[in-house]
């Protein structure tokens, strides 16, 4: 068995690129309702989705991710490198029409939040498929801002979540190359 080199697994890149161009947010929301038949052992589903589209929102983004590397600053950042902060991130996601935020409920329990993050993950990769066949590109970001409470709590994000990444959704407008990737038998050991 082969599988085809268009099968959308083998398709998906991450689209670092952001355009401006709008995305139909109807879509997306479908693709995230799509995303959530991922595979969960809880309750109830562990994901939560934030959306960032408006520039206030962007700009409480922005601070927020200010306030997280703030959090990890040895010494208080001064005015000038909170701007420069701000300014790069918006150099990187701010053109994007809508960013999302998602988190996994976490509960202090080792199996259970191991269980809702691994489920989280798979809920992202179905994102990501599901998107980029609509030419929606997605990039998982996990900067050392999105470890730190000061983020969350700027942005009403409860502490009994933990964020799994940001991802800056985008229009496909160049294919990116592919990442290479090892071969299976480089990984798959008999025990
Ligand atoms: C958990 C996780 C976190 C990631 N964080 C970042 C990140 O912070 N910045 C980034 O540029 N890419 C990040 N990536 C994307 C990977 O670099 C990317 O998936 C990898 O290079 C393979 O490329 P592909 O997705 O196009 O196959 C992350 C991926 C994963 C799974």
């Amino acid at each position: 068995m082969k599988i085809p080199i268009e099968h959308p697994v083998l398709k998906r890149r991450s689209v670092k690129k952001i355009s401006s161009e709008p995305l139909d947010k109807k879509v997306v929301m479908e693709l995230l309702e799509a995303a959530g038949s991922a595979p969960f052992h809880s309750k109830v589903e562990p994901w939560h989705v934030y959306t960032i589209e408006t520039d206030a929102q962007k700009n409480r983004y922005f601070q927020a991710v200010v306030e997280g590397f703030a959090a990890k600053a040895d010494a208080p950042l001064t005015e000038a490198k909170k701007a420069d902060l701000a300014t790069s991130q918006q150099k990187k996601v701010g053109e994007s029409p809508l960013i999302l935020i998602v988190t996994s409920t976490i509960t202090g329990d080792e199996k259970k939040d191991f269980e809702a993050i691994c489920a989280v993950s798979a809920f992202i990769q179905n994102f990501q498929i599901l998107a980029f066949e609509k030419e929606i590109g997605t990039l998982w970001r996990s900067g050392k801002f999105i470890f730190e409470q000061a983020f969350q709590e700027k942005l009403g994000i409860p502490a009994d979540e933990k964020v799994m990444g940001v991802f800056a959704l985008t229009r496909v407008t160049e294919l990116p190359a592919a990442k290479s990737r090892r071969s299976a038998s480089e990984w798959i050991k008999e025990i």
